[in-house]
């Protein structure tokens, strides 16, 4: 069987780390040549280049502050110089910023939404530009391009003492159906992934000490902490022809976060 994204391009945003890094490593694995964005950390996405290259796929590294047009252009442009065209975009960088909601500075809400949510939409409008320029290239996909955005499950989640990251997400959830309703004509196909707690920095203090693990093992069922792999697996198949009547979906992959689990035994 050929690889599953063979002969296709994927910019990931926000992968010198954490859940950009592993997306950016699984998709290399399936074949796309990969673009690995970040913003401060060149060493962080040098490494994650070498390692791709060292197991035979190509990558580059391009910084780009995503919440910044001139830079998403760069950086869409950096991407066309190295590969001629992108196929993939995962609209992965995103931060926190966290504060009491009373004590929330206007400046730690607009950092929050202008990465989490500007920033995906900066990144799509550049890539469905392009999609609809070359549109299907059958030898590689059904479809004209992909979008998958990084959510969270805090897009149904409510999560006090994070109201910039959960209004950032919620938005995520309304971006991504209203392009997938708009750009589904021109065969691009755009769903969301929502991790629920995956071990990354973002959530150092989660599981750092084994009383935070614990807390935090009783609001996944599964009973597991996710790994950046469970969601670089999950975004290859949502880039691949495999889920390709698949459409303006969130797929969870929480462990069973969302499922309230004080339910079990409650209520
Ligand atoms: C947040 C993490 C959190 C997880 C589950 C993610 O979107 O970035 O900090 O652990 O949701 O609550």
């Amino acid at each position: 069987m050929p690889e599953q994204l063979q002969g296709q391009v994927a910019i990931i945003t926000g992968s010198s780390s954490g859940i950009g890094a592993a997306i950016a490593q699984c998709m290399a694995a399936a074949g796309a040549k990969v673009v690995v964005n970040y913003v401060r950390s060149s060493k962080g996405a040098e490494e994650v280049v070498g390692e791709i290259e060292a197991a035979g796929g190509k990558a580059i590294a391009v910084q780009c502050d995503v919440s910044q047009e001139d830079q998403v252009l760069n950086l869409f442009a950096q991407t066309y110089a190295a590969f001629g065209t992108v196929d993939i975009l995962v609209n992965n960088a995103g931060l926190q910023r966290d504060a009491k909601f009373v004590d929330m500075t206007l400046d730690d809400w607009n950092w929050v939404i202008n990465v989490n949510l500007t920033g995906q939409f900066l990144c799509s409008r550049e890539a469905a530009k392009e999609f609809i320029k070359r549109g299907v290239v059958s030898e590689c996909s059904c479809a004209a391009g992909k979008i998958i955005c990084i959510s969270s499950v805090h897009e149904v989640i409510p999560w006090g003492g994070h109201c910039n990251y959960a209004a950032s997400k919620g938005g995520v959830r309304l971006l991504m159906q209203s392009m997938a309703q708009e750009l589904a004509p021109h065969k691009i196909r755009v769903n969301s992934i929502a991790p629920g707690a995956i071990k990354t920095p973002i959530n150092r203090s989660a599981w750092e000490t084994p009383e935070a693990f614990n807390d935090l093992l009783s609001l996944i069922p599964y009973n597991r902490i996710g790994v950046p792999e469970d969601i670089g697996k999950a975004a290859v198949w949502l880039a691949s022809d495999d889920s390709d009547y698949v459409h303006g979906e969130v797929l969870f992959v929480d462990g069973g976060m969302t499922l309230y689990p004080g339910f079990a035994t409650g209520g």
